[in-house]
């Protein structure tokens, strides 16, 4: 695979089409529900996409968490699993895989990935203390804020930019590391975390270099240095891309090498390895002794850390499939093909195009909804309304409010459409990207949210919101006139 997505194989058109090296053994049907009812279904759910139900779902976008398809090599070592509590043979094989993976001597099994975030914070942060980082996740955020720690994102001018030709927007700013070390001082830094194919601003990657740079200064300061390698195996696809120094270096050392910076790595195995579960990884028997107690505490014993025998089976098998360039560069391959779609069309969206997904600029599709009222959720309705497609707000709704009531409006607002590993089909690819088009083209009938239900933490899961106007119903009536009787 390379950049233009062609994956090598060249169309006699010139076109470059991202061709599936993979092909398609077990399905389930799907349902495109009339417009009518998917109006309906989005009332009831209180225009947030977390809220419905995948039955009146066509396209489910809104994460790759838990969702990549698997392998018929994991499904089939599924059945292989040993039911011990104690001394699974299943756990010593995912061991052997992370050992093989990121070359780390000691795995701590966890649930998921904000089980591994909970562990690390309560272990690492000291109430006061501050966390620099190339970015936030929502739930690595929230462990940090309860454990009495203050997020720091020290991203580089280019990371906001919605239209950039940069590789490497997930990178660490150096300058802003080093003047974060002299105004806290070290002992006040619980640890630097650096987030592989950075989630919120768009999938995208950091370099060796950025990576070589941040653990100089760890080092000499005395800092941990904490990875998020829930996207590892992309953001390694990243770097032997459109890091010169690596593109001639296979996907298994460059995650190696990754891995070699980082003092403490957790992950997610819902993206990592296309399954259910997590982990915690150290080559420090001291740092892995003062996170081990937590971890039989609030997840289980050694050997399972609260996942099913069955899916830490697939989870081996799967860790050992990021290195497979055909896995781990299907989705980044059909992002490109929809991000290059998109921006032909003149619709905002991230660039250079990430990992997870394609990412739309709500703020710049629908200009006229003021931030206060929600764009990026308006928008995710909006489609969902009009296609059937469910895709994930991170924008204001995935922010928090400050200490008087206010939201604290989100740096980007972004409707993430996602594509889990080998999931969709181009035509479906092609079938949102039309309704996408359409919408844009009718964009001025999206009107805003506003919440009616708010929960304290988290609120963009379960919160309830209504629209500010009856736009929905506009937008259906035009949806009608304009494509008749079509779902
Ligand atoms: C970068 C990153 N870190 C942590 C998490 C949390 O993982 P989980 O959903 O398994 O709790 C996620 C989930 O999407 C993530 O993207």
């Amino acid at each position: 695979m390379n950049q233009n997505g062609s994956n090598g194989i060249r169309f006699f058109s010139g076109e470059s089409i991202p061709v599936e090296l993979h092909k398609v053994r077990i399905v389930q049907k799907l349902h495109l529900k009339p417009i009518d009812e998917r109006l309906e279904a989005i009332h009831e759910g209180g225009y947030n996409t977390f809220q419905l139900n995948t039955k009146d779902i066509f396209l489910d976008m809104l994460t790759d968490s838990g969702t990549n398809a698997m392998s018929d090599n994991q499904v089939s070592s599924m059945l292989q699993a040993d039911d011990a509590y104690a001394g699974s043979q299943s756990f010593y094989k995912m061991e052997a895989a992370l050992k093989e993976v990121f070359g780390v001597e000691y795995v701590l099994p966890v649930h998921q990935g904000r089980a591994a975030e909970n562990v690390i914070s309560q272990t690492f942060i000291k109430k006061g203390q501050v966390i620099p980082m190339n970015y936030h996740f929502t739930t690595t955020k929230e462990h940090m804020e309860v454990n009495g720690g203050k997020v720091l994102e020290i991203y580089t001018d280019e990371a906001l930019k919605i239209n950039s030709d940069h590789p490497f927007k997930g990178n660490i700013d150096i300058k802003k590391f080093k003047e974060v070390i002299d105004t806290y001082g070290a002992e006040n830094i619980s640890f630097v975390r650096m987030e592989a194919s950075t989630n919120l601003i768009g999938g995208q990657p950091f370099s060796i270099q950025n990576m070589r740079e941040v653990k100089k200064l760890a080092d000499e300061h005395g800092i941990m240095f904490v990875l998020d390698a829930s996207l590892i195996g992309e953001n390694a696809y990243f770097i032997k891309e459109r890091e010169e120094e690596f593109k001639n270096t296979s996907i298994k050392d460059i995650l190696r090498l990754m891995c070699d910076f980082a003092d403490v790595i957790y992950f997610s195995s819902r993206k990592v390895s296309s399954t259910r579960g997590g982990g915690i990884c150290t080559n420090n028997k001291e740092l892995m002794l003062k996170m081990r107690d937590l971890v039989v505490l609030f997840e289980g014993f050694m050997t399972y850390g609260g996942m099913s025998v069955r899916e830490i089976e697939a989870m081996a098998v799967g860790l050992m499939e990021t290195l497979d360039d055909t896995v781990i560069s299907q989705s980044p391959a059909f992002i490109k093909f929809a991000v290059d779609q998109l921006d032909k069309a003149g619709i905002p969206v991230i660039k250079p195009a990430g990992a997870l997904g394609c990412h739309i600029d709500a703020k710049g599709f629908l200009p006229h909804v003021p931030q206060a009222e929600y764009p990026a959720g308006a928008l995710a309705a909006a489609l969902f309304i009009i296609s059937g497609c469910r895709g994930m707000e991170r924008g204001t709704i995935s922010s928090v409010r400050d200490e008087n009531g206010n939201d604290i409006l989100a740096d980007v607002e972004l409707l993430r459409l996602a594509f889990p590993r080998r999931v969709f089909t181009l035509s479906q690819t092609m079938f949102v990207m039309d309704r996408l088009k359409w919408l844009h083209a009718n964009r001025e009938l999206v009107g805003g949210l506003k919440f009616i239900d708010e929960p304290k933490v988290l609120r963009f899961f379960m919160g309830h919101l209504a629209p500010t106007s009856n736009w929905p119903e506009k937008l259906v009536a035009k949806f009608k006139a304009d494509f008749g009787d079509s779902l």
